[in-house]
């Protein structure tokens, strides 16, 4: 394999950061407009241009939905100058689509990208998720579990208080029934009402952020993203597919899954070394938001790789236009 094509994951990942950036810049403008479609289209309008720019042969594996329902950034479109490695793409041009549209905090821009034939092809279907940051032995919370023995084991190994473990959970009528078991074991429960890619970001640094834990389901193509960060940051992640109907498992067939009750560890769902970006657009505990002063535009994005465990922060000024 020519030099040229290898997966440079050192090289790449700066191209990657100023894709994540692009799609925030040009986000900002429509920040608590109300206007949840418009904040979208603008980031998927400008990371596809600036993916497009780069020297790879990318194919989007997560994106913004199957190509008959999504003209750009479509699963299979395939992106970059086609000069390059072969690589798999997940992407989510604006996580958090209401958090902009209403200005509230924690909404991002995101993209993987690993080797091809690496990431999950995950269908549009919700997924069970739970996460914990480093640290822990393997298996030490498994989906089986009851959330109530999910914080006491957590508590057990941090050698704390099952009162001292705090649990995000997506802020929804199905998670109601967890919502209650957990309070039941004196847990207290961040509650977030959109972004659960950031949510269990924040499992990966609990001395920074106060989340030990994230539980609940969410989109299951989120499921790939947030795997792919804590690759990168260390930490468990495990998923399981959650199908509804016919359709959700049709979905999922023709994205190639075959065993519809498989737990997928972090691993399994980013099955090499993966690169991630994430710019932030309004302001969360993760990353600062896009800053407007007159003339000047201020993002911070987070750059990270799992190979060698880099975590860059970077902040982008950039003249308004
Ligand atoms: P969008 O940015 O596409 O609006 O998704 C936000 C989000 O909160 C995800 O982070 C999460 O996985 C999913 O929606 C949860 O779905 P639902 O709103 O149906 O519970």
């Amino acid at each position: 394999m020519s030099d040229k094509s290898k997966f440079q994951d050192r090289l790449l990942s700066l191209g990657l950061a100023r894709v994540s950036e692009a799609a925030a810049l040009a986000s900002a403008n429509l920040i608590g407009r109300g206007d949840e479609k418009a904040a979208d289209q603008a980031a998927v309008n400008a990371m596809r241009d600036q993916l497009n720019l780069l020297d790879i042969k990318g194919v989007v594996v997560i994106g913004e939905g199957e190509r008959d329902e999504a003209p750009m950034l479509y699963i299979g479109e395939e992106v970059g100058t086609g000069q390059g490695p072969e690589v798999d793409i997940a992407l989510d041009p604006l996580e958090g689509t209401t958090l902009t549209a209403k200005d509230m905090p924690n909404a991002l821009t995101v993209i993987a990208m690993a080797p091809r034939g690496t990431l999950l092809h995950a269908p549009d279907v919700y997924m069970e998720k739970l996460a914990i940051g480093p640290g822990h032995k393997p298996g030490l919370v498994t989906l089986t579990m009851t959330p109530s023995e999910r914080v006491s084991a957590l508590a057990a190994a941090k050698g704390c208080s099952t009162e001292d473990i705090t649990v995000c959970v997506l802020e929804r009528p199905r998670h109601e029934a967890m919502i209650d078991e957990l309070r039941s074991t004196g847990a207290a429960i961040r509650l977030i009402t959109d972004g659960d890619v950031a949510g269990v970001m924040h499992c990966a640094e609990p001395e920074l952020t106060g989340i030990d834990m994230y539980m609940g389901s969410g989109g299951a193509p989120e499921g790939v993203l947030a795997a792919a960060a804590l690759k990168c940051m260390g930490g468990q992640f495990f998923g399981k597919l959650l199908f509804r109907n016919e359709d959700e498992r049709a979905r999922a067939r023709k994205a190639g899954i075959t065993n519809f009750d498989r737990v997928y560890t972090r691993d399994d769902l980013v099955r090499a070394d993966v690169i991630f970006a994430a710019t932030g657009v309004t302001t969360g505990s993760l990353l600062a938001g896009i800053r407007r002063e007159p003339g000047w535009v201020t993002l911070e994005t987070i750059l990270m790789r799992s190979k060698t465990g880099s975590v860059r922060r970077m902040t982008y000024r950039s003249p308004s236009r």
